[in-house]
């Protein structure tokens, strides 16, 4: 079993080479083009600048794949390619390819819900050389283990969800933000506090040495029943606070303090209703991926949490939480491994939806 995998839902092209060896599927090496640098200045991906850069570097970067690590695109099985949601004119770049690929190679083309990439995604690892004996190498589709049923946690820069997972392919949608992405947040507040684009790692930076108790931003819905979120309010909120105390902004430690307060209100949140999520339903795991779900704060407190609950957390490892391709193909091959439809790629499409 063979799988290449292509992403180009957003800002990052990328590819990855999945195989397997035995009985076990290993990511072989996973590639990323950054393009951050490019919209750092506008503060937010801008759409024609994704599109023109996948366009430049997703042959290249396919290729490099290939010669790094001497593979052969004739002895694939098949192409697993990310068919939405994102935006439009990037998806479709990364779509025209796969297919181009597959006619001339004569390989099927399967298409994978980007969010779908994410939620399994603590359950794949980059192969790591020095952890070769470890079970980091790989994973084995028969054994995977995916404790179905478990609850999903998707926070990103595009999105805030939380999905009740029953097995393969059955998915339900419990929650998730009424405005703004838990991402999108830390980006606007960044940019707020003049912090560079990503602005989530900047602020888990400076919140390091910050405390988290210096001021009390209210929390999305905290109380309520339902597991939405909204996190505009509290951007709002931290814009008004800094009109009214432009010091925030000016001296180091205040900035510190701003961060780490902005950072448990978002935290908390997610964490409470991720948990109580779990605890309504009955699931005793859940799993977390996407950018944000990097950020230490929120990988330790829901590991706390959990374990209060009795709840296992399985959160992706840093390097698989960001976008890259190395999901994608590895839903494909998981698929494909244990006899599920790993679904034949259509038209791509922005907005799918579980
Ligand atoms: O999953 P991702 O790479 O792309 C999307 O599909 O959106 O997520 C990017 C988002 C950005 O908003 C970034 O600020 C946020 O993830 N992020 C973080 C951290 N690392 C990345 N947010 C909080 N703390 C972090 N350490
Ligand atoms: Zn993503």
């Amino acid at each position: 079993m063979k799988i290449l995998g292509i992403e180009t839902s957003c800002d990052e092209t990328a590819v990855a080479w999945v195989e397997q060896v035995g009985t076990q599927y290993r990511v072989i090496d996973s590639l990323v083009s950054s393009q951050i640098r490019l919209h750092e200045r506008f503060g937010g991906v801008v759409p024609e600048i994704a599109t023109r850069e996948h366009l430049k570097n997703l042959p290249a970067l396919t290729k490099d794949l290939i010669s790094k690590n001497h593979l052969d695109l004739k002895e694939l099985d098949g192409i697993a390619v990310t068919v939405g949601p994102g935006l439009p004119t990037a998806l479709l770049v990364g779509v025209s390819y796969a297919k181009g690929l597959g006619v001339a190679l004569g390989k099927p083309v399967y298409g994978v819900n980007h969010l779908e990439g994410h939620l399994f995604s603590p359950f794949f690892h980059l192969e790591d050389r020095s952890l070769m004996d470890s079970q980091k190498e790989g994973f084995d589709p028969a054994q995977l283990r995916i404790p179905f049923p478990m609850m999903g946690l998707i926070v990103s820069g595009g999105h805030t969800l939380i999905i009740e997972v029953k097995g393969w392919k059955e998915y339900l949608k419990r929650g998730g933000t009424v405005d703004d992405a838990a991402g999108e947040a830390f980006d606007k507040v960044a940019r707020m506090l003049g912090l560079p684009y990503p602005g989530g790692p900047e602020i888990e930076k400076w919140a390091r040495l910050g405390n988290a108790e210096a001021i009390d931003f209210p929390q999305s819905f905290p109380e309520r029943e339902n597991f939405n979120f909204s996190f505009s309010g509290l951007k709002t909120s931290v814009r008004y606070f800094l009109e009214k105390n432009p010091d925030y902004k000016e001296i180091d430690q205040k900035k510190r303090d701003l961060c780490a307060s902005f950072q448990k209100a978002i935290v908390e949140v997610l964490v409470r209703k991720t948990i109580r999520a779990c605890q309504q339903t009955g699931s005793k795991s859940v799993v977390v991926a996407g950018g944000v779900a990097c950020n230490g704060v929120l990988r330790e407190r829901l590991q706390q949490e959990g374990l209060k609950a009795g709840v296992t957390v399985h959160i992706a490892d840093p390097n698989l939480c960001t976008d890259n391709a190395a999901m994608i193909a590895s839903v494909a091959a998981a698929r494909l491994g244990v006899g599920v439809d790993p679904d034949v790629a259509g038209d791509f499409n922005p907005n799918l939806r579980f």
